[in-house]
């Protein structure tokens, strides 16, 4: 064992003899995040944070993409984040589902789980779901099959070729189904749906992990007023449910979802507050909304 290792084995040992001594049980509540393998209902929120980023930054080649940034994001919260192209949104997301690591800072899930020290697919299986900007379903199944694969992804082949449908799953397939408005739609081929329809089965693929965070990225680019209306609806439906972090370019899009907004600029927050507080931030206008 590296004395690294050794550290953070030490560290962890303290830290549970601490959350134990407070009273709190071994299996489950707080200290279980301090175990090797974390499940979506073992993330800590007491603190009021399902996500916190401290003092985090990396640069490419030098340039800094993200400088200084701090920002945390409350249970079952929609925190909308916009700001000029360039100004870390995406490599803010990178940094918390492990894509990119930072040179600096701490990222957190819950109080107890450190991002930092997971891997990309570990960080997915914690229960925190990406959505890139472009939909990556599979064109050739129905989508019922896309929504059935998504509950498979971290089993293995032989496992997804055993794999049946439990009457849990059936129902949590159904419950989907109808969240993001694909009843009707149900066998159809996923590449015969329209680019809104894609968006909203990818984000049910997604659902079916059941995330406590969803991470979505520029999620209405491309589509029609009408699928953006719905995409609002789907978003306020989640809220509550899931906590959201949802970067638009969309201002409208923005204001009907919105709470908190946050302004990233130069991969720091430049103002955070409700829409009305931020648009009217001479700050703001001038590096982003005057343009
Ligand atoms: N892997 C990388 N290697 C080098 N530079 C990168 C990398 N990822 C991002 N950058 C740079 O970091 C900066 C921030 O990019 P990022 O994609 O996070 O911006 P963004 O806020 O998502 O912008 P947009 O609104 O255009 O999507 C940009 O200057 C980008 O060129
Ligand atoms: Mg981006």
């Amino acid at each position: 064992m590296t004395p690294d290792l050794m550290d953070a084995g030490t560290e962890r040992m303290a830290k549970h003899r601490e959350v134990e001594a407070l009273g709190r049980t071994a299996s489950g509540g707080r200290s279980a995040g301090y175990s090797r393998v974390a499940t979506p209902g073992e993330v800590d929120v007491t603190h009021g944070r399902i996500l916190y980023l401290d003092d985090v930054s990396v640069s490419f080649d030098g340039f800094k993409a993200i400088n200084k940034l701090s920002l945390d994001i409350a249970p079952g919260e929609l925190r909308c984040i916009i700001g000029p192209n360039g100004a870390g949104k995406t490599t803010m997301m990178d940094i918390i589902t492990g894509k990119t690591r930072p040179d600096e800072g701490s990222v957190f899930f819950g109080s107890t789980i450190d991002l930092l020290r997971h891997r990309e697919a570990e960080i997915a299986q914690m229960g925190i779901g990406r959505k890139f900007q472009k939909p990556t379903v599979f064109e050739h199944l129905s989508v019922f099959e896309n929504l059935e694969i998504a509950l498979k992804t971290d089993k293995g082949v032989l496992a997804s070729m055993r794999f049946r449908l439990g009457s849990a799953q059936s129902d949590r397939l159904a419950e989907v189904l109808h969240t993001i408005g694909l009843d009707a739609s149900v066998s159809r081929q996923a590449g015969n749906l329209s680019h809104g329809q894609k968006q909203w089965l990818e984000i049910g693929m997604l659902l079916m992990q059941d995330p406590k965070l969803l991470l979505l990225d520029e999620p209405v680019a491309g589509m029609t007023d009408e699928e953006t209306a719905r995409t609002a609806e789907l978003f306020l439906t989640l809220k509550g449910k899931h906590s959201l972090m949802v970067v638009e370019h969309d201002m409208s899009f923005i204001r009907t979802i919105s709470e908190i907004v946050t302004v990233l600029c130069d991969g720091a927050v430049l103002a955070q507050g409700t829409l009305d507080e931020v648009q009217a931030d001479e700050r703001v206008i001038e590096v982003y909304l005057g343009r």
